[in-house]
């Protein structure tokens, strides 16, 4: 049945791509957003990729009045709208608890007085910290950290009190979270505010976590957004992308159309109400591998990554999704392969331009003590 949705962020990456999924099926999109200026650039302008069919309301989530009138006539909610950095949150530390665990709050209590049929909230892998580890003898290991002492070496990888290295396995919704970064503790804040609050209001509500996801229309001229959009920010400048650690540090990358989907099949799905689901690929890749790969589709083979070989604070070591509870309960299985997602993208790229200022916000990272 056609409902009339509402997106907070939704004139964003994932958001947009979710736009044009939900109206693709029938359904009616409204879109709050405040097209945050990091993310849109200085002219406060609807962004020409967002559908013609999407409403857009100009508005801060953070704004009683903006989010009332939003929910006016509305069946369901996708809850997307946060800032995104991880480094960033480690020094913007109010405007990250404000957009993001506040805003939530805000919404909450406009959908106390004017509940919907199902809202669904984007969670983030970041949630759990270090994803999970097995050692050779197959114990698994979930509570790992790394010691800034060992990051302070080089010594990047896990460990156990005997000094074996672990191995990453693929981490499922049970796993404890493990918060290590500003941006991973508001994302909970998120996810659980809004379970809690759609529990005892009668409203149906999935948290997604989603894990790292790429795709066309990420913000390049953000340097705090993902990976993939500022190596291709530093290659469209014909600058090397700058690589944290050693570069094996792995991620699972997942394309944005399938998180898309999932997000649909989220508000479709009576069974995962009250429930959280793990949205990656299941594949892990090392971002120096990544790098490359970029580098290539865009004819960039070149331009040789930096590895740096400083530890950003709040950074994770390796993480990627089990799937088994998305797939049994929401039927989701990713269907974009990595290297079709990267050529599309390079595709786009092609007809992007992108202000580098990947070096101002290193700057502002090291001049506070967040890279090590
Ligand atoms: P994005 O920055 O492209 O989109 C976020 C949108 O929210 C932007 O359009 C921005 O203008 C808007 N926004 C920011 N502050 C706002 C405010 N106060 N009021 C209204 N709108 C506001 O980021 P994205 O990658 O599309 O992320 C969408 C959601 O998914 C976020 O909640 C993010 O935490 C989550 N997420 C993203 C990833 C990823 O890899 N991109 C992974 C896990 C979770
Ligand atoms: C990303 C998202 C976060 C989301 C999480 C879930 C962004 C900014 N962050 O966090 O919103 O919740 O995935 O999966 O979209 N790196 C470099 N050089 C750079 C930038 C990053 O080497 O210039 C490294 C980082 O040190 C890290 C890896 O790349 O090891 C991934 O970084 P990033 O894209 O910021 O992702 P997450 O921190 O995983």
């Amino acid at each position: 049945m056609q409902k009339k949705v509402l997106i907070t962020g939704g004139a964003g990456f994932i958001g947009s791509h979710l736009a044009d999924e939900l109206i693709e099926k029938g359904h009616q999109v409204r879109a709050l957003d405040n097209l945050s200026e990091q993310v849109h650039g200085p002219k406060v302008k609807r962004p020409e990729y967002l559908n013609k069919q999407v409403e857009l309301q100009i508005g801060d989530v953070r704004d009683r009045k903006a989010v009332d009138k939003a929910l006016q006539d509305i069946d369901a909610v996708f809850h997307l709208a946060a800032m995104v950095g991880v480094g960033q949150s480690m020094y913007q530390i109010k405007d990250y608890t404000e957009v993001n665990n506040v805003g939530t709050a805000v919404l909450m209590e406009a959908l106390m007085e004017k509940p919907v049929e199902k809202l669904v909230v984007a969670s983030s892998m970041s949630i759990y910290g270090e994803g999970l580890y097995l050692d050779s003898r197959g114990n698994q290991h979930v509570e790992c950290e790394r010691k800034l002492s060992d990051l302070k070496k080089g010594n990047w990888e896990m460990y156990d009190d005997n000094g074996e290295i672990l191995e990453p396995a693929p981490t499922s919704e049970t796993k404890k979270p493990n918060l290590s970064s500003v941006y991973a503790l508001s994302k909970y804040d998120q996810e659980r505010l809004s379970l809690i609050s759609g529990k005892a209001y009668n409203i149906p509500t999935t948290a997604l976590r989603f894990f790292n996801v790429y795709g066309t229309r990420q913000a390049l001229s953000n340097p705090y957004t993902g990976v993939l959009a500022i190596f291709a920010s530093r290659l469209l400048n014909n600058n090397p992308p700058l690589i944290f650690e050693d570069g094996k540090q792995k991620r699972d990358f997942i394309h944005v159309k399938d998180v898309a989907r999932a997000c649909r099949l989220a508000m479709e799905t009576p069974d995962a109400d009250g429930k959280v689901f793990n949205i990656g690929s299941g594949n892990r890749y090392t971002i120096e591998e990544i790098a490359h790969k970029l580098a290539e589709v865009m004819g960039k083979a070149h331009i040789k990554p930096e590895i740096t070989g400083k530890y950003r604070v709040g950074d994770i070591r390796h993480c990627s999704a089990d799937r088994a509870r998305a797939k049994e309960i929401l039927g989701f299985e990713p269907e974009v392969d990595f290297k079709e997602g990267l050529h599309e993208l390079a595709e786009w790229l092609k007809t992007q331009i992108a202000t580098d200022s990947v070096d101002k916000a290193s700057e502002e990272l090291s001049s506070r003590g967040l890279t090590v």
